[in-house]
């Protein structure tokens, strides 16, 4: 009887704290919506103007994809998306935000891109909202600290791979995102966002790398290394490597760009990571 009113209690207070994150979600997909028709017109201008490529990073480590079923996590209005399908892969690109999938199809039909489609759904629902099985679940630049509970962000990647398929992410080093970004331009570093913190950070704005920054409450979490190896190891996944960068896509971090267009801090090029990237397989 007191085993079974323990357990009732804990159940109640994991729904409580499911339910408390779930808002801060919500939070955030009104906020990402505030942006997805300026993201749409961005990234359209961008690939008319034939400028808009692939990370050259994710482009090099990823190998050839074509002919690949991949999903992507986090895809926002499909730029990515798009990048990988004109890679000759078939995409299904997923987003919080039902706004963004609507300019997504969008963008993709104005570029005429048909080996790509679009569905919406937080990520934490996606094993219960679709069903399919991919060579390739990718995610990239900005995506993880949107996301409440990593190890289900594990199940949910090896949920959808098939056994011969591969996970891999590129996105901010989870220590460079402990800093005062303000301060890194000028190359001072000081640690405004603690490594450890579970707590969601709250901001009053969002965006600002692909459109105007727009007042909305939004939450991020923090992440560190361990927790997100873990969970893709706790789910099942072997890890092929793990990459560390001291650059970055703008908007990622980083004031000069290099050859190639990515940007790091000349005061602490080569002597702190702003970008990792990761492959994993199921084991
Ligand atoms: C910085 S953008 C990622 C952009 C990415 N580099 C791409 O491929 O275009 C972050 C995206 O995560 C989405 N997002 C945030 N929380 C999410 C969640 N719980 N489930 C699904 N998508 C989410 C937002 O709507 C937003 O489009």
């Amino acid at each position: 009887m007191k085993k079974k009113v323990i357990r009732l209690l804990l159940i109640t207070r994991m729904k409580k704290r499911d339910d408390y994150e779930m808002n801060k979600v919500e939070e955030n997909k009104k906020a990402w919506g505030l942006l997805s028709q300026e993201h749409y017109k961005h990234f359209k201008k961008r690939f008319q103007e034939q400028k808009y490529s692939l990370n050259p990073i994710v482009l090099k480590e990823l190998g050839n994809i074509c002919g690949k079923k991949v999903l992507h996590l986090q895809c926002n209005t499909g730029a990515d998306s798009i990048a990988l399908a004109k890679m000759g892969a078939n995409v299904i690109g997923v987003d919080l935000v039902p706004d963004n999938i609507y300019f997504a199809k969008k963008l993709a039909k104005d570029l005429e891109i048909e080996n790509v489609d679009f569905i919406a759904s937080d990520i934490m629902e996606l094993m219960e909202n679709h069903e399919g099985i991919y060579d390739i679940v990718f995610t990239s630049d900005g995506a993880i600290g949107w996301l409440p509970d990593l190890k289900k962000w594990g199940r949910t990647i090896k949920h959808f791979l098939k056994d011969d398929g591969f996970f891999y992410v590129h996105d901010s080093h989870p220590f460079y995102l402990t800093f005062d970004e303000d301060k890194l331009t000028r190359g001072v570093t000081e640690i405004k966002y603690p490594y450890f913190k579970e707590e969601a950070d709250e901001d009053d704005k969002i965006g600002g790398y692909a459109s105007e920054a727009k007042e909305a409450k939004s939450y991020f979490w923090m992440y560190t290394m361990s927790n997100l190896v873990n969970s893709l190891a706790q789910a099942g996944l072997f890890i092929d490597f793990l990459n560390e960068y001291d650059r970055a896509v703008p908007g990622m971090g980083g004031t000069t760009a290099d050859e190639e267009g990515l940007l790091y801090y000349p005061a602490l090029e080569g002597a702190m990571p702003i970008t990792f990237s990761l492959k994993a397989t199921p084991r």
